[in-house]
């Protein structure tokens, strides 16, 4: 199930504010410029199907998508709980990072945990299958696919070399909680 939890950006133990619903969630990521939306596949896609089966489940959705926000280039990224690069690919954006592109990814199967850092605020969204996610450009944040990943994903670019992580040197990723299955 999504969820959004909005911490202060000194309290990591106590969340300010908790919920599932996804008007909710879509309507507080709002209020930092954050696009969250659920989109609906119009034909079954099973992992393992290739990416051009994956895409045209959702691609009314994804025209859309690209005609709104002239996204160059679309991939889909798929990663299994026994991949054997799971620990490195899971490191590499755990810490406080930026991008200069908009980071946008669709949830077409598995979960992954996206946490914004804006202003004083932490947002912590657990993104499901069937969520889209849109942190602009510039917005500090990190991802943690847990230490099981299991994630089918498209991604959405503008730029050839504009999804580099531009990491800010903080710790505060490590002070907030790290993705975890049974919360
Ligand atoms: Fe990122």
């Amino acid at each position: 199930m999504s969820r959004l939890r909005v911490f202060s950006d000194n309290t990591p133990d106590i969340p300010a504010l908790v919920t599932h619903a996804h008007d909710e969630i879509a309507r507080g990521l709002a209020e930092i410029g954050v696009g969250f939306e659920q989109w609906n596949a119009t034909q079954p896609v099973q992992p393992g199907d290739a990416p051009e089966t994956i895409m045209s489940a959702y691609r009314e959705d994804i025209d859309r998508l690209v005609r709104e926000r002239g996204f160059k280039s679309i991939d889909v990224v798929s990663i299994a709980p026994d991949h054997p690069n799971r620990a490195e690919m899971r490191t590499k954006f755990l810490d406080e990072h930026f991008h200069k592109e908009d980071e946008v990814r669709f949830f077409v199967a598995g979960s992954g945990l996206f946490t914004l850092h804006v202003g004083e605020r932490v947002y912590e969204v657990l993104c499901e299958a069937g969520d889209l996610i849109s942190v602009p450009d510039s917005t500090t944040h990190w991802f943690d696919m847990g230490d099981e990943p299991n994630f089918i994903a498209i991604r959405f670019f503008t730029e050839a070399d504009g999804w580099v992580g531009h990491f800010t040197g903080t710790d505060i990723a490590q002070r907030f909680p790290r993705y975890d299955r049974e919360t």
